[in-house]
């Protein structure tokens, strides 16, 4: 989904007063250094479950504060505490829920995860423990995961009566398989790291406590490649998904847009002249 499209059905939420726009972050914690982002979802007495705070306070970033941040190259997702990445959307939140307001927080969901898949900046879920339902939803909106070796990964929603919402039946299809994501979608199987990064769930399983570091070391790898073309193939890839658009043309468009930067000139220039690049982000 585009950031226009995205954008015009934030402002129908908020028309419909569903999303608050705060100042201030109330539920996810910050930190910043000098090319990565690390957003800590930080409700450990409930395995940090998404509720509207956090949920406030990830659209607060991803739809405005993350304009402020020019020289970053990745952002690092996690959940505060070794036991849990996310345990899922907050139960005890939404079990009154009726059938309008179950649509309009999905939707809601499906919205601010399309923000982050959006985003034009790499996006890592460092997943330390349990990512359930839309914790696991949360990860695979993130473009690339690392797993630590205690991460388990599962759509449990049938348990509750529910389907995912989301978007865990549009991205788990998407990574793993159709006849895999069906199997783990109607079982509510949990699942460890070393089947998610078998089946294609997770780039990479690290030692427990290590999925931070990880992150932070393939950031460091993105950092050295040119910015904009970064963010025009994860457009690509995005644009793959999409049944109104034409991928291949998307491509197109988007290599030919690439012609117009100084990094285009600067990386091919460094390669001719045998010298590595100095991408500015121009
Ligand atoms: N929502 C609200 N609270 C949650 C929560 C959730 N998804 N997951 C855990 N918690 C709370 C528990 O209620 C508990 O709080 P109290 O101490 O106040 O009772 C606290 O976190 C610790 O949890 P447990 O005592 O249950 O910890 P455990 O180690 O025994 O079990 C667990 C861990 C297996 C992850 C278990 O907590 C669990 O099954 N959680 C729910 C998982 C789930 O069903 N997720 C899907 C949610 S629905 C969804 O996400 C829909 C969607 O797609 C949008």
């Amino acid at each position: 989904m585009h950031l226009d499209k995205v954008e015009a059905l934030i402002n129908f939420a908020a028309s419909l007063n569903l999303c608050s726009v705060i100042m201030s972050y109330k539920s996810i914690l910050i930190q910043t250094d000098e090319k990565s982002i690390i957003i800590t979802i930080n409700r450990p007495e409930a395995l940090n479950a998404l509720n509207k705070s956090v949920f406030d306070d990830l659209e607060q970033f991803f739809l405005h504060d993350i304009k402020g941040y020019e020289d970053i190259r990745g952002i690092i997702i996690t959940g505060s505490g070794e036991k849990a990445f996310i345990a899922g959307a907050d139960i005890k939140e939404f079990s009154e829920f009726g059938q309008e307001e179950l649509r309009l927080l999905s939707r809601r969901g499906q919205i601010i995860f399309s923000l982050i898949a959006n985003c034009g900046i790499p996006v890592i879920a460092a997943v330390n423990g349990f990512a359930l339902g839309g914790g696991c939803e949360l990860a695979m909106a993130c473009h690339l995961r690392i797993a630590a070796e205690n991460a388990k990964f599962g759509q449990p929603e049938v348990n509750l009566g529910l389907t995912p919402g989301y978007g865990g039946t549009q991205r788990l299809p998407e990574l793993v398989g159709r006849g895999r994501a069906t199997e783990l979608l109607l079982s509510a199987r949990i699942i460890d790291a070393i089947e998610a990064e078998r089946i294609g769930l997770v780039n990479k399983v690290v030692p427990i406590g290590e999925s931070l570091q990880a992150a932070k070391d393939m950031i460091a790898i993105l950092a050295t490649k040119a910015p904009i073309a970064i963010a025009k193939t994860l457009q690509c890839i995005e644009d793959y998904y999409q049944p109104d658009i034409n991928g291949y043309e998307s491509e197109a468009a988007r290599f030919g847009e690439c012609g117009t930067t100084a990094d285009f000139v600067e990386g091919t220039e460094a390669f001719i002249q045998k010298r590595k690049p100095i991408f500015l982000n121009k």
